[in-house]
């Protein structure tokens, strides 16, 4: 039995002024036409059918989700009653999942990711939903380019004899998983040559991942245990959406707020990993848009129907309002998003400080 799993709760704020609590970056038109969420979705459709994919988000995106998702069964959109990061988002779409489909193969996806080559990443995927009959985590790694600090760094044993292989990937053992490491760790990562950064896709079965919740995160335990006996009293085929939400409010608030990267991937000793190639870029700030869209003559990204430059160099230009036109002259790596609500102006090299401004705007409110 297969399942796709898309978390979709996170709150992103550095696409602001595009992005904002209530619409976080998974719900915006970054890269193409369509949502994150929903190229997501109609990715993973080419390999599993809507019945058996589920999305956990936040009951704060109840109705962008339904409005966004129309082809996914409202039974299995799973709304958390508060935000309690992907550990929590796990363990409990687990349980539920195992409730309704039994014990199942599942891959867990960010709702937030941009993958270039389809075929690949579909191909990869069925790899990893084999490789997982084990009780064992697989990971989809990269091949990292520069010490970044924002990812989860996966050390695996480099020996072909440790390689099982098929349609030209292998499958490694995992070593040692490291999340978010400072820069100077990072560095010395990419110099060593056996990193990979977690892509953050992971494929195991319900019942592994919860074992292995319960194993590395004690108090994860008790609320899951409690939680558990909660699910016993209802039929989740007829209790869901806002009721099921409410229900588990009180107990799911004791989850304590930690990523299934900290929680379980740095702890656990059964992680193997597949290097992939699929065009993975994780869309983390304006600045990688740079890497991801064609630019000018001058090396500008240019999102405005309405655009003018003299001398100008390596910006990124956003403009939803298509009406208004935006000049530049002599300026260099500037970041320019205009919106309805308001302008932002930003040095492409301090776009990772947005959150910064946001919370003086909102201090001054
Ligand atoms: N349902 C739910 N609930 N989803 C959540 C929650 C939550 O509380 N918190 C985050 N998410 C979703 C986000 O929307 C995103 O799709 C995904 O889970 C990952 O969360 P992020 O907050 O974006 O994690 P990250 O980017 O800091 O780090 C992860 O991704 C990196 C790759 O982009 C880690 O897995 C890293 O190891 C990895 O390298
Ligand atoms: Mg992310």
């Amino acid at each position: 039995n297969r399942v796709a799993l898309i978390m979709a709760g996170g709150s992103g704020t550095r696409f602001w002024p595009l992005s904002t609590n209530e619409k976080p970056k998974q719900f915006l038109d970054l890269v193409s036409e369509k949502t994150m969420i929903k190229e997501t979705v109609d990715r993973i459709l080419k390999l599993i059918p809507s019945e058996n994919i589920f999305i956990s988000t936040n009951i704060n995106y109840l109705e962008i989700v339904k409005k966004e998702l129309p082809q996914i069964p409202v039974r299995n959109i799973i709304f958390e009653p508060m935000a309690r990061d992907t550990a929590a988002c796990i363990g409990y779409a687990s349980q539920i999942i195992d409730k309704i489909m039994g014990n199942s193969i599942m891959a867990v996806l960010p709702s937030d990711h941009l993958i270039e080559k389809e075929d690949e990443f579909l191909k990869s995927l069925e790899f990893a939903f084999e490789a997982a009959k084990e009780d064992r985590i697989i990971t989809l790694g990269i091949r990292p380019s520069y010490p970044e600090t924002g990812y989860g760094y996966i050390e695996y044993v480099k020996k072909n004899k440790s390689c099982e292989k098929k349609d030209g990937l292998c499958i490694y053992k995992v070593k040692r998983f490291r999340e978010k490491p400072n820069k100077e760790l990072a560095e010395k990562y990419i110099e060593q040559g056996n990193f990979l950064w977690n892509s953050g896709i992971f494929v195991w079965k319900t019942k592994f991942i919860l074992s292995e919740i319960k194993k590395h995160m004690d108090s994860h335990k008790s609320v899951l245990e409690n939680i558990e006996k909660l699910l016993e009293k209802v039929d989740l085929k007829e209790f869901h959406g806002e009721k099921l939400s409410s229900y588990v409010r009180d107990e799911f608030k004791n989850f304590e707020k930690i990523s299934i990267d900290f929680g379980v991937m740095e702890h656990t000793k059964s992680v193997s990993v597949i290097p992939v190639n699929i065009g993975w870029n994780d869309v983390g700030s304006f600045k990688s848009l740079g890497d991801i869209f064609s630019k000018d003559d001058k090396g500008n990204v240019v999102k405005s129907e309405k655009f003018e430059k003299i001398d100008s160099e390596g910006n990124i230009i956003i403009n939803k309002e298509n009406d208004k036109m935006i000049a530049t002259i002599g300026l260099e790596n500037i970041v320019i998003v205009n919106t309805k609500d308001a302008l932002l102006v930003c040095h492409k090299d301090k776009s990772q400080e947005i959150k910064k401004i946001l919370d003086k705007i909102e201090k001054n409110k």
